[in-house]
């Protein structure tokens, strides 16, 4: 996902983006830019692959010292990796940068071409570049020539854009995330927060079609041409919230954080879960490991509060015919709260009438807000690509809220509360065993193929802990109904693959271990994670038998740090996996 910075105020701009930058940088990228203005001049300068190049070459170049400019990061959707195709773009008086994606750009592109315009590189952001300096030229004002251009641009976008003309940035977005820090006079614009939080915890958010105009005595946003009062917001997060706290990666410090993030949630959350009982019908909709702790949730309330429940990828809900009956329910997950296709989900769902619930973590995202209820899982900036204490919490939320729906429907006779209360030790000495994780890894990292195996909500926590490995260590895994393996996988069972099996739901545990027995016969190796002792002679993890809701809060930390421990030693960029962004904010 790109991000975006901007600076006005008394401070070196340049020093001010390159930091926001780096604070951008588990966002995920491949080149980055900064425009830096003094005076009558724009100052560009690009770079392919790390800031740390673009720092580089902005001290090489001897950048002025100026106090005002734009900085970004791109994670290139419209044309390669390359220098002409990162931004800031200019075109005439108007330099720009981008997040989201213009889906008109080919059509808009050939008009300004009809009007004269040279294009330098493939992406779309210079064709809104181009299209805010065509009616800049027009009008000679920027106001009027964004709120034209935006009229005309379909998909999404936050932009930061400066004119050579002004001493002032402006900025407005449609889809795609962007805050504007304030301090004092001065201003700090930002994709999200953790990009200036060693600046300042204060910021306002901005809507589709409000500009902002922000220049050295502060900031004006406007909408349709009147003056809007923006509401200062301030966030608990510190700039430490973004450091490693002596860990070597954001992954292995945020698995840590798990203990004391689960007591808060449940502190928190206890007296006012959501209320979802009166539902005949729920559908959780989400991507990636958001989708997979939704799977837990399906299982949870379809066992233990008897609705039907439908779980499936934002990317292909969005454009299903699912029915929505009366008294549906479709629960949205997302940590980021920006991923495109969650977001058209939830909005699919609104436009049917649907309630929307979101299980979400940035309280500033589009989820948040558009949502019509929220669960906030409080997990603080997650800063590793790959999600794993967000995950947890996630996977916490919907076990409180499926307890809660069953106990309404008085379908259980049985308190979690006491168990609420240890859990947060349990998953602490859970984590505290990572020297045996270490072990399995030892065994696994140089392996080619891995599988997980179980049943019901047992598959739901395979399909993370296989989506966990592949992300951090490429090695290839895949996540298998274990009762399917036999209708033809189970060919690829070779001597010596490791197979993890998931066994901790009692009423399928027989089944689940005869499928071990079935790959075991064809030389697996399997290691198997349950809550007690099997016949089975595989390597054997046993974690405490507690409440069917609680339960896979016991599993996943061993499935999350076995995937940082076999990276860590294939030597992978653990915490920005290549190809990965933190949010896909594109379809
Ligand atoms: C998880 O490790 C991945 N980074 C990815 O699957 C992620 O969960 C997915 O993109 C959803 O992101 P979100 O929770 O911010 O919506």
């Amino acid at each position: 996902m790109c991000g975006i910075v901007g600076y006005v105020g008394k401070k070196d701009s340049k020093e001010v983006l390159l930091t926001g930058l780096y604070n951008l940088e588990y966002r995920g990228y491949d080149s980055a830019g900064i425009a830096v203005k003094d005076k009558d001049k724009i100052e560009i300068i690009k770079s392919v692959g790390k800031i740390s190049n673009l720092e580089n070459k902005i001290k090489k170049e001897k950048v002025l010292k100026t106090n005002i400019g734009i900085g970004h990061t791109r994670w290139a959707t419209h044309g390669e990796p390359n220098e002409t195709n990162a931004h800031p773009h200019r075109c005439g008086d108007i330099v720009l940068v981008h997040n989201g994606i213009i889906e008109n750009a080919k059509e808009l592109k050939e008009k300004l071409e009809k009007a004269g315009e040279v294009f330098k590189s493939e992406t779309d952001t210079e064709v809104a570049c181009a299209l805010i300096s065509h009616y800049y030229k027009k009008e000679k004002n920027m106001k009027k020539a964004i709120s034209l251009a935006i009229k005309e641009l379909t998909g999404s976008y936050a932009f930061a854009i400066l004119n050579v003309n002004e001493d002032k940035i402006y900025a407005t977005r449609k889809d795609s995330p962007l805050i504007i820090g304030v301090k004092g006079k001065e201003s700090f614009i930002a994709s999200d927060i953790a990009a200036i939080l060693e600046y300042t915890n204060q910021y306002i958010l901005l809507e589709p079609g409000e500009i902002a105009e922000v220049d050295s005595n502060g900031l004006i946003v406007t909408k349709n041409n009147k003056k809007i009062d923006k509401e200062i917001v301030k966030t608990s997060l510190s700039a430490s919230s973004n450091d490693k706290n002596g860990y070597e990666h954001y992954m292995i410090k945020e698995i840590m954080e798990e203990p004391v993030l689960l007591e808060k949630m449940f502190e928190n959350n206890i007296n006012n879960i959501p209320d979802i009982s009166r539902f005949s019908e729920v559908h959780i909709v989400a991507c990636g490991s958001a989708l997979y702790a939704g799977m837990i949730g399906k299982f949870l309330l379809e066992k233990y509060s008897h609705v039907n429940v439908l779980c499936e990828c934002a990317s292909e809900y969005r454009y299903s015919n699912v029915a929505y009956p009366k008294k549906t329910l479709v629960i949205v997950i997302s940590q980021s709260g920006e991923t495109a296709d969650t977001i058209a989900a939830l909005r699919k769902a609104k436009k049917e009438g649907a309630y929307t619930l979101a299980i979400v973590n940035v309280e500033t995202s589009t989820i948040a807000r558009e949502s019509d209820e929220q669960f906030f899982i409080s997990a603080g900036p997650e800063i590793a690509v790959a999600t794993t204490k967000a995950y947890m919490l996630q996977v916490a939320a919907l076990a409180l809220i499926s307890y809660n729906s069953a106990k309404q429907k008085k379908l259980i006779d049985f308190d979690i509360k006491e168990d609420i209360r240890l859990i947060p030790k349990l998953v602490k000495d859970i984590i505290d065993k990572r020297e045996e994780y270490k072990e399995i890894a030892k065994e696994i990292y140089e392996k080619d193929n891995i599988f997980f195996i179980g049943r019901l909500i047992d598959h739901a926590i395979c399909l993370e802990g296989s989506l966990k490995l592949k992300e951090v260590s490429y090695i290839h895994s895949e996540a298998y109904a274990a009762g399917e393996l036999k209708h033809g996988t189970i060919s690829l069972i070779n001597k010596g693959m490791p197979v993890f099996a998931i066994v901790t739901d009692d009423d399928i545990r027989d089944k689940t271990i005869s499928n071990i027995e079935e790959v075991d016969a064809r030389g697996a190796k399997s290691y198997i994670i349950t809550t007690r002792e099997t016949k089975l002679k595989d390597t054997t993890i046993v974690v405490p038998k507690i409440n069917p809701f609680m339960q896979p809060l016991l599993v996943v930390p061993i499935l999350q740090l076995i995937a940082y421990e076999t990276a860590y030693l294939r030597g992978c960029d653990i915490d920005k996996p290549k190809n990965l962004a933190k949010s896909v904010t594109v379809e």
